[in-house]
């Protein structure tokens, strides 16, 4: 696949404006859309994410290389099935009961991302960033090869949409860790061992291999 140039990302709060910043810093073309029309949120991007375009939802998809999901999941079903097949889409999206309110497909042994995928059929979905904190985006990126560079997991059923993520996530100052199919991405998931820890590519792929950090086990 040729090296994606345009990053789309929905949502425009914490998690999509740090990493808007983050894209555009590593020199991707970034576009950023939410619910209301693009226009509403052109002032909003100039402060939070200067140099990011504001868009539609439908123009975004269109002509983004990657789209980044990174909206509430409670709104999850406004996502267009037909828009997305095909894409190459991350979901950074956890769900979270005290905020989302209890949504009764996220409170079974599924992660909140093979529900995502189900309603997004033909999107090529890879679950990542979803285990750091909107405030470590850009605190905790480094340079390729910088001893302190973070590991960030990522799972997804196509390997080679997989393969354009690892190299998104490189390029943002990341080590990428392969855990393989979506299933995987249980093991780092909202209550796992490895959300919201700190960990270098060596011991995050060995707790990724062990198996220890299955999703809702403390
Ligand atoms: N906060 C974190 O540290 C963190 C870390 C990892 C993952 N996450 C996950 O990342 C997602 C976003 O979290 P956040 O903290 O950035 O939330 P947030 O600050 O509340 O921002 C959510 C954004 O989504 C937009 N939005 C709402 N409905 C939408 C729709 N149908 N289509 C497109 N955009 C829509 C909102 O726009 P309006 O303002 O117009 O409603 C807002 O810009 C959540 O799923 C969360 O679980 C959060």
């Amino acid at each position: 696949m040729p090296e994606p140039k345009t990053i789309g990302i929905l949502g425009a709060g914490r998690v999509g404006t740090a990493l808007a910043r983050l894209a555009l810093a590593a020199g991707y073309e970034v576009r950023v859309a939410t619910a209301r029309p693009g226009a509403e949120i052109a002032l909003l991007l100039e402060i939070m994410a200067p140099g990011a375009r504001p868009d539609t939802a439908e123009a975004l998809v269109a002509a983004s290389d990657i789209v980044i999901l990174a909206l509430p999941l409670s709104k999850y079903r406004s996502l267009r099935s037909e828009q997305l097949a095909g894409k190459v889409v991350i979901d950074v999206m956890n769900y979270w009961a005290p905020t989302d309110g209890t949504i009764l497909e996220f409170e079974g042994e599924a992660s909140s991302s093979e529900v995502v995928q189900r309603h997004l059929a033909g999107a090529r979905l890879v679950r990542s960033f979803n285990h750091l904190g909107y405030h470590e985006i850009e605190q905790r990126s480094r340079p390729s090869g910088d001893p302190e560079r973070r590991a960030l997991a990522l799972a997804g059923n196509d390997a080679q949409a997989r393969a354009v993520v690892a190299g998104f996530i490189d390029r943002l100052g990341y080590d990428p860790v392969d855990a393989g199919p979506l299933s995987a991405s249980r093991r780092f998931g909202v209550g796992t061992p490895l959300f919201g820890a700190d960990f270098g590519h060596a011991e995050m792929a060995g707790l990724l291999s062990g198996g220890q950090a299955l999703e809702g086990v403390e």
